[in-house]
């Protein structure tokens, strides 16, 4: 059987169409499927459905069974070709991305691919492996909601996150599971851009956090194995749809959610949630306005909780942070629990990782 070499973030997409976590995709689409997703947010069939999940290829013909092998190297199953389309990737970027500048590092990625597309259900075999520090947290959608269910939780919270958890994400998750059973820490564990902290070291900043600073009985940490695409609104109800399938009742929508430099306003990814009628994702996001340090209260809020003047805020941008850690400087408290630093810190001056 012809072999077809899958990238990274198709591998992944692979894993996700076949545990469910895409549902009710359940194959990489076709024509209609993908100019009514790029147009309107829906299926061509109505369904919510905010970002394409395609297949680009320069060869394959209707009716070609390849053995798709994974980006690391597995044999995941076989995908009959059902239908072969060009896709206007300006379009697309323009439309689910709002940009068709290539310094978006989603953008770049979509407009690296060719516009030739496969389209068809893959039968999956095998599941892609994870990197030793990433394999324990694997869970397929049927994992979390058994586990959900045994722990008595009625009410989940899902929490997306490409980064180590700051103060900042842990004020939103906490706030957050205030009002609910439970969190799921849903970090995304596929490609991220150069500059963001490598897959290995945040599941140790998760380890450490959560084992400090959370109750046992109300976490659960399990991995995304999903791309980042940096596509702010767009991915915001994305992340929602894929939480959704693994059962979360509830999804966790802070500022600039899935946003990269300056492509997004710091709201529009609430904003956009508007283009949905109540119940119809499945999901109820929980908003977030921009949380930092309050220096009068003397802990995590917002201008909705806080009185200080915008001078008086303590936010550290991810840039900031990486300047610190470069020059070797620890972040302070009131930015990053210790426990999370000092992983950091290590990994910074082990690796000389870009953080
Ligand atoms: S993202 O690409 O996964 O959105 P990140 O890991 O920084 O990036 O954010 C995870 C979640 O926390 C998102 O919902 C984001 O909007 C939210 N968030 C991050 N930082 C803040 C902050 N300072 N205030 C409010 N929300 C935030």
């Amino acid at each position: 059987m012809k072999r077809l070499q899958l990238s990274a973030r198709q591998s992944a997409d692979v894993e996700l169409l076949a545990n469910g976590g895409y549902a009710p995709l359940s194959g990489f689409m076709g024509e209609a499927d993908w100019r009514s997703v790029v147009e309107t947010m829906r299926l061509a069939g109505g369904q919510p459905w905010p970002i394409p999940v395609t297949l680009a290829c320069e060869y394959g013909e209707v009716g070609d069974a390849f053995m798709l092998i994974g980006a690391e190297g597995t044999r995941l199953g076989t995908l009959l070709v059902d239908e072969v389309y060009e896709r206007d990737l300006l379009r697309e970027a323009e439309l689910v991305y709002r940009t068709t500048d290539t310094a978006h590092p989603g953008v770049a990625a979509l407009l690296s691919e060719p516009a030739r597309t496969l389209a068809g259900r893959p039968l999956v075999a095998a599941m892609p492996r994870h990197l030793p520090a990433v394999a324990p947290y694997v869970l397929s959608p049927a994992d979390a909601r058994a586990a959900f269910t045994e722990r008595g939780w009625r009410t989940v919270v899902g929490f997306q996150t490409r980064n180590p958890i700051h103060r900042a994400h842990e004020y939103l998750t906490k706030a957050a599971l205030e009002i609910v059973d439970g969190l799921f820490v849903h970090p995304i564990v596929g490609e991220t851009k150069a500059d963001d902290i490598p897959p290995e070291v945040r599941m140790q900043c998760y380890e450490v956090l959560l084992r400090r600073y959370y109750p046992a009985d109300r976490v659960l940490l399990g991995v995304n194995p999903a791309a980042m695409r940096y596509a702010g609104p767009r991915e915001a109800v994305f992340h929602a749809l894929v939480r959704r399938n693994y059962g979360c009742t509830h999804f966790i929508v802070g500022r600039d959610h899935a946003g990269v430099g300056t492509y997004y306003g710091t709201y529009d990814a609430h904003a956009i949630f508007d283009a949905f009628v109540p119940g119809e994702l499945g999901i109820e996001p929980l908003f977030f306005e921009h949380a930092f340090w309050c220096p009068i209260t003397g802990g995590m809020a917002t201008t909705k909780t806080s009185p200080a003047a915008p001078q008086e805020r303590i936010a550290l941008s991810g840039t900031r942070l990486r300047e610190m850690l470069s020059r070797g400087e620890r972040p302070p408290e009131e930015f990053t629990r210790a426990e999370v630093a000092d992983v950091l810190s290590q990994a910074y001056a082990r690796e000389r990782i870009e953080v």
